[in-house]
């Protein structure tokens, strides 16, 4: 019995399975997206997703040949080692059908076989109809391949085949696309340390009204909050983002809570907060409103005299999350910063003030004196635990500074997961 064995040209090997159901068009991109970033990729459809998408566009967009059949090139033993070579195999979309051969080891055809020779992550995108995704038998096979450390990503909710809406749908390809890619650079089967947990993350920045046309806002992208909420759900966690005006595509597989102003952020963040085991604020809330909105636009005055701006605080979210949690340890409370230096202090002498009067668990610190970090793809930062502790995370995708963050709060629920916590690395 063989494990992952990488390509002799190094590129990733990639299993691609896709069952008969009509998300199958998706997969195309889905394929294209592995093979143009330097994927090799054996595409297996069943013999029903050959009569939504024909062997002939896999065959093009793969360059490989492609077959359903145990029964083709029988010399070369394919349905053995083609998962055995595979260093992920990923099945979108899996069909109800398909997931309930899985969890009960059928193997009838290339890809059921596939799935039991296959030793590395096993990641289902399922995709069909509410009615079959909510019925007790789906949901009980689901249970059981997670239970074999199988990653499930829950289907999005949407517009199905019909006129119906509903959760059932494919997520994005884009969206199952960077969730394998994070299980192969975590390169390990159980990629799912946060399973089990409940976290929330809040994103983005907050608006106070001014008037129905004018706010006070920042520029937070949500860029960081929505990797933080994508690598916890890659890990294995049951996310909830607060998206304060994020202009992004969702990730997969979390509920989003999209908010408008700091209040509303507090309340939302509070309700999810409730039986949470971590909550990281990585959203810009404003910290002050107009003490109150004009219920119509403010006009220029006759005398040209600018108007006066009374302004008012806003809840301070994570230090009445402190306060609520009292002695208990949990959840863990991620804060971050974006600090300069200046005449009182350095950035550090900053950060460290801040964390013991936020008084959370983490304080995730970015230097943002040589310039703006908000909307970039890349971060770097220092995490500062309350403990004393400081980890310096190297210039690296929000992505990596998102994993680097999950390893920490994983570190303390688990003491000794810390040792071997893998070093961040720098680019994703
Ligand atoms: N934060 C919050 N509620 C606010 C403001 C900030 O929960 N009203 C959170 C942010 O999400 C972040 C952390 O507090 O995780 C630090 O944010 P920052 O703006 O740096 O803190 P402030 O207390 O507003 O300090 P400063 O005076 O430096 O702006």
């Amino acid at each position: 019995m063989s494990g992952s064995h990488p390509a002799a040209d190094c590129r990733p090997v990639v299993v691609l399975g896709v069952s008969g159901g009509i998300a199958a068009y998706k997969a195309c991109e889905l394929l294209r997206r592995f093979t143009e970033s330097g994927h090799d990729v054996t595409v297996i459809p069943t013999q029903a997703a050959l009569r939504f998408v024909g062997a002939a566009t896999w065959e093009a967009l793969s360059g490989k040949a492609v077959s359903e059949s145990v029964f083709a090139d029988v010399a070369s033993v394919r349905h053995v080692t083609v998962g055995q070579r595979a260093e992920i195999v990923v099945v979108a979309p899996a069909t109800a059908d398909l997931l309930a051969k899985a969890a009960h080891g059928l193997a009838d055809d290339m890809l059921t076989t596939t799935l039991l020779t296959a030793r590395c992550p096993v990641v289902f995108a399922p995709a069909m109809h509410t009615e079959m995704w909510e019925h007790p038998a789906t949901q009980a096979n689901v249970e059981t391949l997670r239970g074999r450390g199988v990653l499930v990503i829950p289907p999005a909710d949407g517009r199905l085949t019909g006129a119906d809406t509903g959760p059932g749908r494919l997520p994005e390809p884009a969206h199952i696309f960077a969730y394998c890619r994070e299980v192969l650079r975590r390169g390990a089967t159980r990629a799912d340390d946060l399973a089990g947990r409940r976290v929330v993350v809040s994103a983005g920045g907050t608006r106070e009204r001014l008037d129905p046309v004018r706010f006070l806002g920042n520029s937070s992208s949500g860029k960081q909050g929505y990797a933080l909420a994508a690598a916890a759900r890659a890990r294995g966690a049951e996310v909830t983002v607060v998206a304060a005006n994020v202009a992004l595509p969702e990730p997969a597989g979390v509920t989003v809570v999209p908010v408008t102003s700091t209040g509303q952020l507090a309340d939302a963040v509070f309700d999810a907060a409730r039986d949470a085991d971590a909550v990281v604020m990585a959203a810009a809330p404003a910290d002050f409103r107009p003490a109150s909105a004009s219920s119509s636009k403010i006009k220029k005055r006759a005398d040209r005299t600018a108007p006066t701006l009374e302004l008012v605080e806003t809840p301070d979210v994570l230090a009445a999350l402190v306060q609520r949690r009292g002695e208990a340890s949990e959840p863990i409370l991620v804060g971050f910063a974006a600090e300069t230096g200046d005449t009182e202090g350095s950035v550090l002498d900053h950060a460290r003030a801040k964390l013991s009067r936020k008084g959370c668990d983490l304080l995730v610190v970015n230097d943002v004196s040589g310039g703006a970090v908000f909307g970039e793809d890349d971060n770097q930062a220092i995490i500062l635990a309350v403990e004393g502790t400081e980890t310096a995370v190297p210039r690296g995708s929000k992505t990596d500074l998102a994993h680097a963050v999950w390893d920490q709060v994983v570190a303390r629920w688990h003491p000794s997961a810390a040792k071997t916590a893998e070093p961040p690395r720098t680019s994703g």
